[in-house]
């Protein structure tokens, strides 16, 4: 049906009523007093957001291009980098680095298993020469599911004295990302996440640290030239025309995100992830990601008797839901629910009953009821 679609993949993801309406006011000057004022009110929202006094910098881009300004600003080709990849989008770090004639060392894991911190310890420690220059971690893999241990991972870069770049395009909003706790000096994010937006910007924090390096780096760079943008936004401009309305867009969404506290927001994205991943249990459908590693945003599912890819199709054809599919290798192996932004109680149990009746349809086997009365179990209140 027209206009019921019900978006349950990890970006873009749903867009908030009230949010849709500011898009839609006209734009204005972007020299202008007024448009000055935004800037300086979304900048502190986006530092409460990132947990840090670091710049938060916006660029019209999206998460692939805050990813890219965070490399090309910071280093120098030919410095030696560990890039983590296990899945589509720590590949991608790879080949963005290897583009800019970094050297790259890269620590992998299997698709759907995460990162062995261990694994980045010992890499660092045996740089006793220092020449490694940033470890590149991907926090939550979108492609599997699963959520790297960061932390852990940069108490060994922070011993280390490296530059950590994060990915956090879909940790960012859904759980602790607390950037100037854990030291995190270069952290990339879009805004058809988290958000709670559509796509087209893209945030990228940088601590002093990673200011001091930019000094000195040597890799070309104009439009998405940081510098820039830092000098514009200590006057609370803008180097280039930046998309205004979704400026808008984002005063909305981070009033919203602050009347509901970041605690809040957290403990939701983890009741979702909780409750779809007890909904696939209890309907026989294995998970791709171990519960010690899954991501808040995303949870994957590898069907065995079923068709993952008929799964999609039927939901999509019957119930005007969108669930995603697997990339590259993993096509057509496992189908995603994304639970990222604007997502409600009501929209995990609604994907879940859906997904029972989908299941019928195909004629698989399982405990009619069952994946709904698993995930009300996790979504009841606590009393
Ligand atoms: C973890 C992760 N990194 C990077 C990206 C790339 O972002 P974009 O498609 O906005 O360039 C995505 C998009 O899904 C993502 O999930």
């Amino acid at each position: 049906m027209d206009d019921k679609l019900m978006l349950m993949i990890p970006g873009p993801t749903p867009v908030p009523e009230q949010v849709l309406r500011a898009l839609a006011k006209h734009p204005i000057g972007h020299r202008s007093g007024d448009f000055s004022q935004i800037i300086a009110e979304v900048t502190e929202g986006l530092k409460w957001l990132h947990q840090t006094q670091n710049d938060v910098l916006i660029l019209t881009a999206s998460g692939t291009g805050a990813m890219e300004a965070g490399i090309i600003n910071f280093l120098s080709p030919g410095d030696r980098v560990l890039v983590g990849n296990n899945g589509k989008f720590g590949e991608r770090w790879g080949k963005i680095c290897e583009v800019y004639g970094l050297n790259v060392q890269q620590i992998t894991a299997e698709w759907g298993k995460p990162l062995d911190p261990e694994a980045f310890r010992a890499a660092l420690e045996a740089d006793t020469a220092k020449e490694i220059k940033a470890v590149i971690i991907t926090h939550s893999e979108t492609s599997t599911g699963v959520l790297n241990d960061l932390e852990t991972i940069n108490r060994s870069v922070k011993a280390h004295g490296a530059l950590i770049l994060v990915d956090a395009v879909t940790s960012l909003g859904a759980t602790n990302v607390p950037i100037d706790a854990w030291g995190l000096d270069v952290v990339a994010s879009g805004s058809q996440k988290g958000f709670m937006l559509p796509p087209g910007m893209g945030f990228v924090s940088v601590s002093p640290k990673a200011w001091e390096a930019y000094a000195t780096a040597k890799m070309p760079r104009f439009y998405l030239d940081l510098g820039k943008y830092r000098k514009e936004a200590a006057k609370n401009s803008h180097p280039f025309t930046p998309p205004v309305n979704m400026f808008y867009g984002l005063q909305v969404s981070l009033a919203m995100m602050k009347k509901e506290g970041l605690e809040n927001i957290f403990a939701r994205h983890h009741r979702h992830m909780n409750a779809t991943r007890a909904a696939m249990q209890a309907l026989n459908l294995p998970l791709f990601a171990a519960e010690q590693a899954s991501s808040p945003a995303i949870t994957a599912v590898a069907p065995v008797n079923v068709d993952s890819e008929q799964i999609r199709s039927v939901m999509k054809k019957q119930f005007d839901i969108i669930l995603a599919g697997g990339q590259d290798h993993l096509k057509g192996k496992i189908f995603r629910v994304g639970h990222l932004g604007f997502v409600s109680d009501r929209d995990i149990l609604t994907a879940v009953s859906a997904l029972e009746a989908t299941l019928q349809a195909l004629n698989y086997e399982f405990t009619s009821g069952a994946g709904v009365a698993a995930a009300a179990q996790v979504l009841r209140p606590a009393s």
